[in-house]
């Protein structure tokens, strides 16, 4: 080991004669980190990536790579005899050389490259992405395992991944806790019957054991509701954000098998209104950081996919939600001059083209409807008790674009009540641990979901749920 004073002597040597050049290992950074580089003085770095675009001239080779971090490309430059005959649209690369200033107005910095490195060629011929050309979202639908490196869908699954951040965030900054909520569950929560059975694939069966898994009929989860009632219970305010699945045979625009949903609940929540306050504050936030994290992202959406959206975004953002009766809604719609195929009815519940035209009778901004007719909710719903008009303390959240986005209510905690709903639709034995919910330390509760897909199509104006999750599953498709 140097003592001090060696090592003083070693610095003073260093600092009057040359010291032997050591070889520096390039530091590795992401095109992202490169890029935001303040004072580039030509440091050796080493990116590694996919390329975007090879312009070869005569004296100079103009690389572009893109590793995901960024929608901007870092631009590589080199003398022609660096190329390696390899080097195409599409292929990955590792390039080694000096971070600089770039002479060009285009871009801050550039990378005077020293060695590029072809990791792994790409066929252009049978690449479905093409140089230079702009593909719908829907021909990039066509190709799950390779949209990702498209800019629309690097942009969006970069946007999803800051927006579930902020969702953790809002949460977190707002006491509620997070609870990983089952999967697979024996109960259906909104009692709609869209239920996936889980089986094992293989069904060997032992001649007297139960011929079910579990034991009982299993599914995929619809809501993670009911498990957040009980920590809810515990833990006061509580929020879980997972897959959940609905066998629902719709190919609409708004529906999937598999979505993702945010959902919360809160115990001692006496009124709908401190329930809605959540819903638009959790809006408001999460739009917020998406906007300020990844601008330039959020840009191209709502430059060329959703050419107008920036500004009914701002509307969004700027002025208070709504709010309306399910029954002031109904009087809405049939004062409207619009031919519904749907007649709106009261009691019947509201079409897409009812939501589509409540939205746009407020104005494009966002509107919670309350109080839905007690028979088209589900059973945990709290009883208004309020005649003949009988309704429950549900609120809806419409939102320019997409419809409905979050759905929630106040929850039945009187025992009484919940037990004679349960007996009339013969569900008091599977309900009969949600019944004991209400008998040990009960409160008034209540809480919502937010779809996470429609919350993304809402805020980037993208018309099709499959085009903003990485992975869509649908009637009759599967793929990957
Ligand atoms: O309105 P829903 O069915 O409410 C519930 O499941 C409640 N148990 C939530 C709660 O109170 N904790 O679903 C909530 C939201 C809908 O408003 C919608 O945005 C989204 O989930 N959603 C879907 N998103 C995509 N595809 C589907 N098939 C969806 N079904 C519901
Ligand atoms: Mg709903």
């Amino acid at each position: 080991m140097f003592g001090p004073r060696c090592i003083h002597l070693i610095l003073r040597r260093c600092s009057s004669a040359p010291c032997p050049k050591r070889a520096v290992t390039p530091k590795l950074l992401r095109v992202q980190e490169a890029l935001e580089v303040p004072n580039p003085t030509g440091d050796d770095i080493k990116v590694q990536g996919w390329v975007r675009s090879v312009r070869s001239q005569k004296d100079v080779l103009f690389v572009h790579i893109n590793d995901g971090s960024s929608l901007e490309n870092l631009q590589v430059v080199a003398v022609p005899r660096l190329e390696p005959r390899e080097l195409t649209f599409g292929s990955s690369v590792e390039v080694q050389g000096k971070l600089v200033k770039s002479p060009h107005k285009r871009q801050r910095v550039e990378l005077e490259a020293e060695n590029i490195r072809v990791v792994g060629p790409c066929d252009v011929l049978t690449f479905p992405l093409k140089y230079k050309t702009c593909q719908s979202l829907e021909y990039l639908r066509q190709f799950p395992h390779i949209r990702c490196r498209s800019n629309s869908l690097s942009a969006l699954l970069r946007i999803r991944s800051e927006a579930t951040s902020a969702v953790h965030a809002f949460f977190k900054e707002n006491g509620f806790m997070h609870i990983h909520t089952p999967i697979i569950t024996s109960n259906d929560c909104e009692g709609a019957g869209e239920l996936f059975q889980v089986e094992p694939a293989s069904k060997e069966r032992v001649p007297g054991e139960n011929p079910h898994f579990f034991n009982v009929p299993a599914f995929l989860t619809v809501s993670g509701q009911l498990h957040l009632e009980v920590m809810a219970g515990a833990f006061t305010k509580v929020y879980t954000f997972g897959p959940t699945f609905r066998a629902d045979n719709s190919q609409s625009r708004r529906h999937l098998a598999e979505f993702y949903m945010v959902e919360a609940e809160i115990s001692f929540a006496e009124s709908l209104q401190d329930i809605m306050q959540v819903m638009e504050d959790l809006f408001k936030k999460v739009t917020n950081v998406v906007l300020s994290k990844c601008p330039r992202d959020v840009e191209l959406f709502h430059k060329y996919v959703a050419p107008g959206q920036e500004a009914k975004l701002e509307q969004m953002l700027k002025n208070p939600f709504i709010t309306m009766s399910y029954t002031e809604a109904i009087d809405v719609l049939k004062r409207a001059r619009q031919v519904f195929t749907y007649k709106p009815e009261w009691g019947q519940d509201l079409q897409s083209e009812h939501e589509r035209y409540l939205v746009q009778h407020c104005g494009e901004i966002p509107v919670f409807v309350f109080n839905y007719p007690y028979n088209l909710k589900p059973f945990y719903m709290r009883d208004n008790e309020d005649g003949a008009s009988h309704t429950v303390a549900a609120v809806d959240l419409l939102v320019p674009g997409v419809g409905e986005l979050c759905g929630g209510s106040l929850r039945e905690d009187r025992v009484d009540f919940l037990q004679s709903r349960l007996q009339k639709l013969g569900l008091e034995h599977t309900y009969q641990w949600y019944l004991e919910l209400r008998q040990f330390g009960s409160t008034p509760h209540g809480g919502f979901g937010m779809g996470f897909e429609r919350y993304l199509r809402c805020i980037l104006g993208v018309e099709n749920i499959k085009d903003v999750i990485p992975f869509p599953r649908f009637p009759h498709s599967c793929i990957l």
